[in-house]
């Protein structure tokens, strides 16, 4: 027997654009997330062009991938740009002390990584070295990056790149409370500006600084850096993990129960209330919204996979993050006026990953065909919609069984995302629509039998998108039946 929900789409209120930005990855010199997943090395018998793997460099344009988020996360407020420049086999090797111990041959510096951006289509978001860097050493590498002229402009140019790359995104710092230094925010706060004030690009380049946000509910932060530093920035980030059992325990990412799901969606929502409540306080200082909440890592956390390191954060992904996928993609269709930016963690073999590699072998996640599901809400318009779900609970772990979102894109069509969390029942949805044309619909669909069902390398195929049949169009009323734990796309026409 299917729940029943209820929504009413308003397409004669349209809201703000769904940024494209908010489809960034991450990339942080972590595990196998640069060294092996996208970059194997000119001479590496895994086809390659200049060293990163034409398989995964492919299925990430394929994903229309906008943004790249790199070095780091913590990594970040470690690295020093200079080592990572010149012949590759002269730089320095470091150990790389957040993440395994492990050393750091610095092969993938600026110039790769400006290279795998061409290759993928992307643009930068670099994250600079506050932890234990200069304000000189920060100005330096954007000189060096943006120039045209000037001694690093020419030290760029002999290094193999006489045009200036563009930044569009720079990251002062990351998780300047834990790893970037352990600041309080007030501290935090005046290095922001600090490190901020000597940041510039050639006249008529634009840079869009991002300050290093709160972690999860730490409101205060994101008050202290409101009130003290968001004139030296135009966005302000947010970190938030859904995390099952917590940091400590955490969740095996295969085989978990049903409590271990409820757990993981309820979790998941908490995002709903994090962007309301950090919105707020954003709204005290900036009711134009002028800053954005760039929520740069967001993503599930599990124990890591049996026999592998756990400094490496290497982890399954199943059908469980296709939801969180979905809903997190969903919640940021209702903050869009303020959330411009997210970048889930992370792009490769890390976290929930987009893609996994062992080797020459690669496989696409669940989560990665959510992200393709979901490419046309690049740059739509939002559309504002009121839902009435049904819960879904087990244990103490409840939620709304059903999330959704609507945009129109460019030409016009709309496009509505669905996601049931209920893992035992369908829920049937009657959606009114309100200035909304169209006349058929179709879509696509992500289930699979098991909560856990996964992409392997031998079966690449079980969580992938499937047509969808279950939505019927009557007039202004839409029907949609979802199946248990699903995701749904739907585009109207
Ligand atoms: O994504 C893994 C790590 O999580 C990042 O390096 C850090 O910013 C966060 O704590």
């Amino acid at each position: 027997e299917a729940l029943t929900a209820t929504a009413t789409i308003k397409g004669d209120t349209p809201g703000p654009i769904y940024d494209r930005h908010i489809f960034t990855q991450f990339a942080e010199h972590l595990g196998t997330g640069i060294y092996g997943g996208l970059w194997v090395g000119k001479n590496s018998k895994i086809p390659n062009t200049r060293g990163f793997r034409n398989d995964v460099v492919q299925a990430l344009r394929d994903l229309s991938v906008p943004t790249i988020r790199w070095p780091g996360g913590c990594f970040a407020d470690e690295y020093h740009w200079r080592e990572g420049i010149g012949p590759q086999a002269k730089r320095k090797v470091k150990i790389n002390t957040h993440w395994g111990g492990v050393t750091e041959p610095n092969t993938v510096g600026t110039h790769e990584f400006m290279d795998l951006l061409d290759q993928v289509g992307a643009e930068a978001y670099i994250s600079g070295n506050v932890g234990d860097g200069t304000p000189t050493e920060m100005a330096e590498w954007v000189e060096y990056m943006t120039s045209p002229s000037g001694t690093l402009a020419e030290e760029r140019a002999k290094n193999g790149h006489k045009a200036p790359w563009k930044v569009p995104y720079f990251g002062i710092g990351n998780e300047l409370w834990g790893c970037g230094g352990n600041m309080r925010a007030e501290y935090a706060a005046d290095e922001t500006r600090r490190f901020a004030t000597f940041v510039k690009v050639p006249y008529g380049e634009k840079i869009t600084k991002i300050a290093s946000g709160a972690n999860s509910e730490d409101y205060n932060w994101t008050e202290v850096m409101m009130q003290q530093a968001t004139k030296a920035v135009g966005g302000l980030s947010l970190h938030y993990y859904t995390v099952p059992k917590g940091f400590e325990k955490r969740s095996v990412s295969v085989g978990f129960d049903e409590t271990l799901w409820a757990e993981t969606m309820s979790r998941t929502w908490k995002m709903e209330e994090l962007l309301t409540k950090h919105g707020a306080i954003m709204d005290k200082y900036d009711p134009e919204k002028r800053v954005f909440l760039a929520v740069d890592e967001w993503g599930t956390w599990y124990e890591e996979d049996a026999g592998t390191h756990r400094g490496f954060l290497r982890q399954q992904n199943t059908l469980r993050d296709a939801l969180v996928a979905g809903i997190n993609l969903n919640i940021f269709a209702k903050h869009a006026d303020r959330v411009r930016m997210t970048a889930i963690a992370q792009m490769i073999d890390v976290l929930q990953a987009m893609i996994l590699t062992d080797g020459a072998k690669m496989v696409k996640t669940p989560t990665y065909y959510v992200f393709q599901m979901y490419k046309p809400y690049m740059d739509a318009t939002v559309l504002p919609i009121d839902l009435k779900s049904p819960w879904y609970g087990k244990d103490q772990w409840v939620v709304p069984a059903v999330s959704a979102s609507a945009v129109k894109d460019k030409a016009g069509q709309v496009h509505v995302g669905l996601t049931n969390a209920d893992p035992n029942r369908p829920v049937t949805v009657t959606v009114s629509l309100t200035g909304v044309a169209g006349t058929a619909v179709s879509g696509k669909v992500i289930t699979a039998n098991a909560m856990d069902a996964l992409n392997s390398f031998a079966q690449p195929s079980t969580v992938v998108p499937t047509a969808f049949t279950g939505a019927r169009l009557d007039g202004g009323t839409l029907t949609v039946t979802l199946p248990a734990k699903s995701v749904v796309m739907l585009d109207l026409k």
